[in-house]
């Protein structure tokens, strides 16, 4: 089933922009906002491990403090809704395990009949593959959330900022994220463009599709 036509589709993703200026008094209304945290919550992982929290900044005096902590981006302070993607560590066999049982509890099969599943994924946390370390492995999975975030963002016609220029340890900090088992990884201001955002009008720098789309 498809709701979108190609042709809305493809305009949304030419819509969308990183935006730097948000309108600090316009605010995601709850039912889009529920929308949009849902399309974090079904964000696809890595065997399905969902190694993140997503902190939802909303407060005015959080987001300036975390302002400061991401070299005075205005975007952090004017958004609506501020998301910080931060990762599981370290990730362990509980973590395993916690999965597991949800899986019995929400499809209502024997945790018995998930022993070879979960033979796989404790053998991947024991040994990841070859230069992959488990951290770097969870930060992968957050950036695939992001990318989920956003993209439904503009599909409803809200406006996101990603944000890498960020300190992450001062996030940790702020939002008490090491004492639960997180650390940030990246943010994304979201809500709607001021007026005056020249960003938003100048034309996208994409290289050209055949220097980025191989066919085979
Ligand atoms: C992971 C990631 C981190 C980014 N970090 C920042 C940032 O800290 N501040 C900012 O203004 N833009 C940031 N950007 C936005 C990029 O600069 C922008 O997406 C890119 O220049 C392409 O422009 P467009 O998104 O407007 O099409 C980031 C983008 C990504 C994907």
């Amino acid at each position: 089933m498809s709701l979108l036509k190609p042709s809305e589709l493809e305009a949304q993703m030419r819509w969308r922009y990183a935006c730097k200026k948000f309108d600090s008094e316009r605010f995601i209304p709850p039912e889009m906002w529920s929308a949009l945290e849902n399309s974090l919550i079904l964000a696809p992982s890595s065997f399905g491990l969902q190694p993140w929290k997503f902190v939802v900044v909303r407060t005015r005096e959080l987001k300036e403090q975390l302002m400061g902590a991401s070299w005075g981006q205005t975007q952090v302070r004017d958004c609506s809704h501020l998301v910080v993607f931060a990762a599981r560590h370290p990730m362990s066999e509980a973590d395993v395990h916690r999965f597991l049982d949800r899986i019995v509890h929400v499809r209502g099969v024997t945790r018995e009949s998930l022993a070879g599943f979960q033979k796989v994924m404790l053998a991947f946390l024991a040994k990841p593959p070859e230069g992959l370390s488990l951290t770097e492995w969870a930060a992968r999975q957050a950036y695939i959330a992001l990318g989920t975030f956003m993209t439904a963002a503009a599909a409803l016609g809200v406006d996101t900022c990603p944000l890498e220029g960020i300190a992450p340890a001062k996030y940790d900090d702020i939002l008490g994220l090491p004492a639960l088992g997180y650390h940030t990884i990246v943010a994304c201001a979201a809500g709607y463009r001021a007026a005056y955002d020249r960003y938003a009008t100048v034309p996208k720098v994409r290289f050209a599709t055949e220097d980025v789309v191989l066919h085979r």
